[in-house]
């Protein structure tokens, strides 16, 4: 008999800063109250910090889903130890690793790193490899490539201090959006991250840089409707429906963004103003531009089994790359799943797709 395959799901769980310091969220934690997870992060107002408890619920659904499919599976919390990480699979081998990790002692770099250890002990991983994970995490180097590659994004340019700044050396046009600019998951976005003026706009990149210790990335707001667009496979990869994100919902005033509230935040105006819907009902011929756009973009990145690219239309339906995110949100409320639904896989079906790429890679490493 042919022994099952072992696949080993690994993530680090984030940690949080609480009133004792920083703390993992499961240690710091209060039972959240849809899925009886324990998470850490419910503001004094009782809303709830969902980014905190996403990989926690993610990596039981993905576990649920390979059980189902046969596989026999462990998870694995690196818990911000390299020394137990690398204990880990030395010890225990995994055939395969579900590659959950978004960040090492809370620097997102390090996803790329990790992948790196995975390459140089020769094991199959899912998603995409280190190169892609770095580059895509610097949203700004990822437009340079797009430009020099014909794919349309929003004009930019990359801030390290407000100082640097003249109304005389800005060659965007207002409305502008400000970002920090290796950050993922909104984080950093608010109802304030667009301005009109220079004033507001020396502001808001003097608050991000501050906050964030890193350049802001200063770029054209594309004022329109955004898609998110998930691939999977390689060889071809396949472009799912597209999913949209509906601001109908958001109080007036409120700028049609998808802030950090809107994401994560339950309880708040943003988080029940902002709706997934898929497919998105769009013209043929701008689905048409849309979907060949991701899927260069995709290709361009090197991205690998599955990944999710942000777009944005302008009023006149000219699609604008936002930014590729290889290795998504797979919990099942997240966006990339809803295009996998609208495209007929069940969850098991969809992660079973994505582990299975890493296991023929197994298996070739083996023949
Ligand atoms: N140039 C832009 N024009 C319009 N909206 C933008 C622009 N850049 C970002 N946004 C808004 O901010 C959100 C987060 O930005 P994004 O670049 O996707 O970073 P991340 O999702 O990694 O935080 C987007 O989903 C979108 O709503
Ligand atoms: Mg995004």
């Amino acid at each position: 008999m042919t022994k099952s395959i072992h696949i080993a799901i690994i993530y680090n769980e984030p940690t949080i800063e609480t009133d004792t310091g920083r703390q993992f969220a499961f240690d710091a934690g209060v039972s959240h109250p849809h899925s009886g997870v324990w998470v850490s992060a419910a503001r004094a107002d009782g809303k709830i910090d969902l980014s905190e408890v996403g990989v926690i619920e993610e990596k039981e659904d993905i576990q649920s889903a390979l059980r189902a499919l046969g596989y026999e599976t462990s998870i694995f919390n690196m818990s911000d130890d390299l020394d137990r990480f690398l204990g880990y699979l030395k010890a225990m081998q995994p055939d395969v690793i579900f590659n959950m990790v978004e960040s090492l002692g809370d620097y997102a770099i390090h996803e790329m790193h990790v992948a790196g250890v995975y390459e140089l002990l020769g094991l199959a991983y899912t998603g995409s490899g280190p190169l892609t994970l770095g580059t895509c995490l610097n949203k700004a180097r990822t437009k340079e490539i797009l430009i020099q590659n014909g794919i349309p994004t929003a004009k930019f340019m990359l801030v390290d201090s407000a100082n640097e700044l003249t109304a005389d050396t800005l060659k965007l046009s207002f409305p502008i959006i400000i970002k920090p600019s290796a950050e993922d998951a909104s984080v950093g976005i608010d109802n304030n991250s667009i301005v009109n003026s220079f004033a507001e706009l020396q502001d808001r990149v003097s608050f991000i840089t501050k906050k964030f210790q890193e350049p802001a990335l200063v770029e054209e707001y594309i004022e329109g409707r955004e898609l998110n667009v998930a691939i999977i496979g390689n060889d071809p990869p396949l472009v799912l429906p597209i999913s949209e994100i509906d601001f109908s919902g958001l109080p007036s005033g409120y700028p049609k963004i998808v802030t950090y509230d809107a994401k994560w935040m339950d309880g708040t105006k943003e988080f029940e103003g902002t709706k997934g819907i898929c497919p998105s009902v769009l013209p043929a011929d701008v689905e048409k531009e849309v979907k060949s756009i991701a899927l260069r973009a995709y290709n361009l990145m090197e991205c690998r089994d599955y990944a999710r690219v942000d777009i944005r239309l302008s009023k006149t339906m000219k699609p604008y790359v936002l930014e590729v995110n290889p290795n998504p949100d797979l919990s099942d409320d997240a966006g990339y799943h809803r295009s996998a639904k609208a495209a007929g896989y069940s969850y098991p079906e969809a992660i079973g797709k994505i582990v299975g790429f890493a296991v023929e890679r197994y298996k070739q490493k083996r023949m």
